[in-house]
């Protein structure tokens, strides 16, 4: 008898097609109002759950006695709680390197578009101003031989690196756990307190996990280390910032910009006075979305999980035991 996996992220019709001849897949468009209702009905007998962006906590996981594997189509794991996922004996799978260098696009789009003012003026010209030449009221500031100031020197963290150094030729300062020597050689690149690079960079990037040590990392006293013509990118995850600190270091132009693709609340509500910032480029958590990045991370969950139901160890298993 095949085993029952609840999907609840639309495959393509060839991922769907090679999941389906291994497992009866119930699928829950979560897009829909009663979707959460209906992945809780779908979730008794379940043995595998293949998906993203929904907090599996407690009563969810409650509800599925049976299941033996998560396979997540994200690098990210903060909507999990690891130590009750391996209590329960349920694996977590996520998709880790498929992403990392569109995700470091993403910083670099960012940066880009915030340092040049791209969004701003590309909506003036749209709105008709464009009838004079334009003034230094107009003018963005420079990226290239800048210093780059990347907090998590994980794969995208190394990815803006190359970026930033082969690319761009920036000096590239980074914050880590550790020192990594191999990045200070193949980057030219120099560890720094957080402190001290906040103070020296012109560009923050921040691509850290969301985790007890990283949730607030940047809040209104380490904004006031930045400097006043530094930017702020965010390709990590909202909690990360303090986000009410950033809009009032952003209002009282306490740094240049922001270039945030990621926030505390998701979708961002209208409403956030974030939006009513001409320093702030917020993009909806694209940084891996891109047709072919999207689909090799779906093939990798598909994978993960497949391996999973199937006895063995998958590649991506983020609670091995
Ligand atoms: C990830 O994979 O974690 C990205 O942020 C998309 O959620």
């Amino acid at each position: 008898m095949k085993k029952r996996i609840v999907l609840y992220k639309r495959l393509s019709d060839a991922l769907l097609a090679r999941l389906e001849a291994q497992v009866d897949v119930t699928w829950v468009d979560m897009t829909t109002p009663d979707g959460l209702a209906r992945l809780r009905d779908a979730l008794p007998g379940a043995q595998g759950l293949l998906g993203a962006s929904l907090r599996l906590d407690g009563p969810l996981l409650d509800a599925a006695p049976d299941l033996k594997v998560i396979s997540s189509v994200s690098v990210g794991i903060d909507n999990y709680d690891v130590p009750d996922l391996t209590r329960r004996g349920v694996m977590l799978t996520n998709t880790p390197d498929v992403l990392t260098e569109t995700t470091a696009d993403t910083g670099f789009a960012l940066i880009l578009a915030t340092a040049r003012r791209v969004v701003e003026l590309a909506g003036w010209v749209r709105d008709g101003q464009w009838n004079k030449s334009l003034g230094p009221s107009h003018f963005g500031t420079d990226v290239h031989g800048k210093t780059l100031g990347i907090v998590g020197m994980g794969r995208i963290g190394e990815a803006l690196a190359r970026r930033g150094a082969a690319g761009f030729g920036m000096r590239v300062l980074y914050h880590s756990s550790r020192p990594k020597p191999d990045v200070d050689a193949r980057y030219d690149a120099q560890y720094r307190d957080l402190d001290d690079l906040l103070a020296e960079a012109d560009y923050v990037c921040l691509t850290v996990p969301l985790n007890a040590s990283t949730e607030g990392l940047i809040g209104a006293r380490e904004l006031a280390l930045m400097k006043p013509n530094a930017i702020l990118v965010n390709i990590a995850r909202g909690r990360v910032v303090d986000e009410a600190a950033l809009v009032e270091a952003l209002q009282a132009r306490r740094i240049r910009g922001a270039g945030l693709d990621v926030f505390v609340q998701e979708p961002l509500s209208v409403d956030s006075p974030l939006l009513g910032l001409d320093n702030v480029v917020a993009t909806p958590h694209i940084g891996s979305a891109t047709h072919e990045t999207r689909e090799a991370m779906a093939r990798c969950a598909v994978d993960n999980l497949l391996e999973a139901l199937a006895g063995r160890r998958p590649k991506n298993w983020v609670n091995a035991w």
